[in-house]
């Protein structure tokens, strides 16, 4: 099915996790993609979408955090495909530790790459969006921002800024044919999920009436689903992908 055809999308964090199977749903709709990491791994995702999908990909080393790099990046992704259609939210990390001990930076990290890095990103593309009077912008938030997480005061706080993000830039960008959405996934299996003790998995499994981790795939569907033109009248929207562990 190639409902991504013509389409031009930009992913962050697609060096590996969520947003590798991100990437790669574009390119199976038909799509292309601008594959955006801080390191070299997605160069590593764009070869592999393009081995398949001969020129569907090119890769992007920026840091979110470094506005004036997004800049620059966003400008080139613009010159290497002409236009921007779609663009995910899905770059972020995690600093835990109770609030009471948490350090200055660890807050500043994980806000600066989870919130700032979203709305850098925004910035760089919304005013062609604009012109163009059309795009989708997603940002990948998290249960924890909806319901919060002890150890995660910045990282709760980041997702649900991006909430509040999502929200206003949909309000503001609804009339130009924009919309704008989140999606917060619960508990899936990736290397960020991988690291936490066994004790902490054994918790949040009994959260979840599903009795399962998701897979990245499980958020793939839901991001290429709100990109798609089915989703046109949907904006503003928050669809949670957490096989039922939060019931808004
Ligand atoms: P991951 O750690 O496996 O991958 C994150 C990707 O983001 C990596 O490619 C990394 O290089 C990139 N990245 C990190 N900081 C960056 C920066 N400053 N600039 C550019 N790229 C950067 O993480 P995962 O699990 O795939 O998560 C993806 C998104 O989904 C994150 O925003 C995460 O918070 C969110 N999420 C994940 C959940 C999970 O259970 N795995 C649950 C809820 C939300």
């Amino acid at each position: 099915m190639n409902r991504f055809e013509n389409q031009i999308a930009i992913v962050t964090g697609a060096g590996r996790g969520i947003g590798e199977s991100i990437a790669k749903s574009f390119a199976a709709g038909g799509g292309k993609v601008a594959c955006v990491s801080r390191s070299d791994s997605a160069a590593k995702v764009a070869e592999a979408i393009n081995a398949t999908h001969p020129g569907a990909a090119r890769a992007y080393c920026v840091d979110v955090a470094n506005k004036k790099a997004v800049e620059e990046v966003g400008a080139q992704i613009f010159a290497d495909f002409g236009k921007v259609d779609i663009l995910v939210n899905n770059a972020g990390i995690t600093r835990d530790g109770l609030a009471m001990r948490m350090s200055e930076e660890d807050w500043d990290a994980v806000l600066d790459t989870n919130l700032k890095g979203a709305f850098n990103f925004i910035q760089a593309v919304m005013r062609p969006m604009i012109k163009q009077r059309s795009g989708r912008i997603i940002n990948i938030s998290s249960v924890a921002g909806l319901m919060g997480n002890a150890g995660q005061a910045n990282y709760a706080a980041s997702k649900a800024g991006l909430l509040g993000l999502t929200k206003t830039l949909a309000r503001e960008l609804a009339g130009r044919g924009i919309t704008v959405n989140a999606v917060a996934p619960g508990f899936i299996k990736t290397d960020m999920t991988d690291v936490l003790p066994e004790a902490i998995k054994t918790g949040v499994l009994s959260q979840i009436p599903m009795g399962r981790f998701g897979e990245p795939e499980d958020i793939a569907a839901a991001v290429t689903f709100l990109a798609s033109a089915a989703a046109k009248y949907v904006t503003g929207q928050t669809l949670t992908v957490d096989g039922g562990m939060v019931m808004a």
